[in-house]
């Protein structure tokens, strides 16, 4: 009988998810045996497969499951079988929104940290990368992505040369408090990091970036050793190449997190980098920035560290295991800078005996746990 036990909903999604979600269970299971922890790990469906087997992207079994466990750990969602540009089709995009809304997950935290062993993997100058470790502070469940979304066919006007067309809208609202209670997260976060917290908005366009701005600054008053810059997000989308030393939390809304963040990765190097918290006041969900790469699914090629530092970050943030949760960062270190690389972080420069696979990067960070490396 082990000691302490942990119930883990596991939803591997489509595309390359199943192949890293293995890998990462894997190193759960390592990190479980050192520390006498048992990681019940139960799998569900969720977006595409979903959709394929129960006509709906976020079945009501999923969501129970979901709900009763310690923490979820996703894959990825999505792929080509399922694209639509009906907006009246499921959409394996629906199971994860879903989920984030059902589960409050109002705070999404994404890390970049880019590692000295893969200073040369960014396209950028390594002067201009290395040392950097920024937190992207993304909201989760507001703004355009919750917003009214709705398509109108046949509207008088809406139409080439002032024909019937069709019409199409998207709505953005922010309520003070769901800026508030993120806001309150970047802050938490920054005391603990470098103090310096970037406020990314449009506040020269939006009511909604004036809204967040002005809630952000309140919030700001209660941190008087945190230091708070706005940034307009256009400008931070040239800051983050030109000079993203400057950044310690970034705190943003929905869309603006999900575009920069996707930028982001690029200092790190590779997307299959970036690993995510989602959290909320009940049980939170991990999973890693990036999509499900169709493209590469079933290779054995996919980049599972983003998996595998997501299931560091729900050891950490969602269970309280800190110990275990560095054990599998520090393995994760060393396997990097012992020079293993999946295909996407190799360079020019490395050998191709040290670019492994995803499972054979799983097996690397499994034993890394074992040496207690
Ligand atoms: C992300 C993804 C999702 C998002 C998609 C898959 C709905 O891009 O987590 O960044 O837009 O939030
Ligand atoms: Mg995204």
């Amino acid at each position: 009988m082990r000691l302490q036990r942990y119930e883990i909903c596991a939803l591997p999604g489509d595309g390359i998810g199943p192949e890293i979600m293995r890998v990462a269970l894997d190193v759960l299971h390592a990190v479980g045996r050192k520390h006498d922890i048992e990681f019940a790990c139960t799998e569900a469906l969720i977006g595409g497969c979903a959709i394929d087997a129960c006509g709906c992207a976020l079945p009501e079994a999923t969501l129970d499951l979901a709900r009763s466990a310690d923490a979820v750990l996703l894959g990825a969602v999505g792929g080509p079988r399922w694209d639509t540009v009906d907006p009246d089709k499921p959409r394996p995009e629906d199971g994860l929104l879903g989920m984030r809304k059902e589960l409050g997950l109002y705070a999404n935290l994404r890390p970049v940290r880019v590692y000295d062993a893969l200073v040369d993997a960014s396209p950028l100058k390594p002067d201009a990368v290395r040392g950097c470790d920024i937190l992207i502070v993304r909201e989760l469940t507001g703004g355009l992505y919750f917003g009214e979304h709705k398509t109108i066919e046949g509207v008088a006007g809406a139409g080439v040369g002032a024909a019937m067309g069709a019409h199409a809208h998207d709505i953005m609202e922010y309520d003070e408090y769901e800026i508030e209670r993120i806001a309150r997260r970047a802050f938490e976060a920054a005391t603990i990091r470098q103090g310096k917290v970037t406020s990314v908005d449009k506040a020269n366009v939006l009511d909604t970036g004036r809204l967040w701005r002005k809630v952000v600054h309140r919030v700001a008053a209660e941190y008087p050793d945190i230091e708070i810059v706005d940034m307009l997000v256009d400008n931070c989308a040239m800051q983050l190449i030109m000079n993203p030393g400057q950044f310690d939390v970034i705190l943003t809304e929905n869309t603006f997190g999900d575009i920069l963040s996707d930028e982001a990765s690029v200092l790190a190097g590779s997307l299959g980098l970036l690993a995510s918290a989602s959290l909320g006041d009940g049980t939170s969900l991990f999973e890693p920035c990036h999509g499900s790469a169709p493209d590469i699914a079933g290779k054995n090629i996919a980049n599972p560290l983003a998996q595998v530092l997501s299931a560091a970050m729900m050891l950490a943030h969602g269970l309280d295991l800190d110990e275990a949760a560095s054990d599998v960062t520090r393995a994760v270190d060393a396997v990097l800078a012992d020079g293993w690389r999946t295909a996407d972080i190799a360079q020019d420069t490395t050998d191709a005996a040290h670019v492994l696979g995803t499972r054979e990067m799983g097996e690397r960070i499994v034993a890394c746990i074992e040496e207690e490396r």
